[in-house]
């Protein structure tokens, strides 16, 4: 089986559409309703998380049978906030941290005794590596994702559990929609890529795929940048 956190999100419904074709899968959200719509479009189990409310850390030993092999992890829950520091609340800040950073934590924490031989992946972003304008907050949980993948990866290598994050930068989807309003803002966005292009799921999905399966059995500790080369490649 593999569970998908923040599956209702452009990315994780795109995940849970591909990976339901060929394995058994178990969805994570907050929102119950769209949760019940897509776990009964897709025939399978789900258990409401909200980061902002109290989290139980035993939450899932009900919901997931202790029998049932959890191949793989993937981590959709995200959030955005573009400020800059003295202009971000202590609770802005907070929320930022506990929606990227602390969920990785959480779900890890919660499955990794389950996952041996198994393929876990974060999203990471651009911000991470790239030094953009109002963006430390996102900035901050971002790279704590990277270092904590690090760790994670040695600590788990000996149950040959992978731990890797993508960091793409932008891309279509409900959080990056009011980024994206206007046609200006969509060309000035391509133009900082030095191949001029918005990313979109179908840039991920290959890449979730490759992660989770043993193509990558000797991947682990990983950051791939899916970001038409703005980390690290100069706009001519
Ligand atoms: N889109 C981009 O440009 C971009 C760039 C770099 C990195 N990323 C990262 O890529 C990942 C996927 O993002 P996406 O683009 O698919 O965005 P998305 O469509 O907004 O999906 C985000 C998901 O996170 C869930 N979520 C947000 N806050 C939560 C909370 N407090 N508790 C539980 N769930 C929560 C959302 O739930 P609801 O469906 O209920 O809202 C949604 O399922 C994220 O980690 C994001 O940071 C995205």
């Amino acid at each position: 089986m593999y569970i998908i956190a923040g599956s209702t999100g452009t990315t994780g419904s795109a995940i849970a559409d591909e990976l339901v074709k060929t394995s058994d899968i178990h969805l994570i959200g907050r929102n119950e309703e769209k949760l019940r719509i897509q776990a009964k479009e897709l025939n399978c189990g789900f258990t409401l998380l909200d980061l902002n409310a109290t989290v139980e850390p035993r939450l899932f030993t009900e919901n997931i049978n202790s029998e049932i092999e959890i191949k793989g992890l993937v981590n959709c829950i995200g959030s955005i906030l573009l400020k800059p520091l003295h202009g971000t609340s202590t609770d802005e800040f907070n929320d930022v941290i506990k929606t990227n950073l602390f969920s990785s934590y959480y779900l890890l924490a919660s499955f990794s005794r389950r996952m041996k031989n198994g393929s876990s992946i974060f999203f990471s972003s651009v911000a991470a590596t790239k030094g953009l304008a109002n963006h430390e907050a996102i900035s901050a949980a971002k790279a704590g994702i990277e270092g904590f993948v690090r760790s994670a990866a040695s600590t788990y290598a000996k149950d040959n559990l992978r731990v890797n994050a993508i960091a793409p930068s932008i891309m279509q989807s409900n959080m990056s929609e009011k980024i994206l309003s206007t046609e200006s803002a969509i060309e000035i966005s391509k133009n900082m890529h030095p191949i001029s292009k918005i990313g979109d799921v179908n840039d991920i999905l290959p890449v979730v795929k490759w992660l989770l399966s043993d193509d990558s059995k000797w991947v682990t500790g990983q950051t791939i940048h899916v970001d038409g080369g703005l980390s690290t490649v100069k706009t001519r």
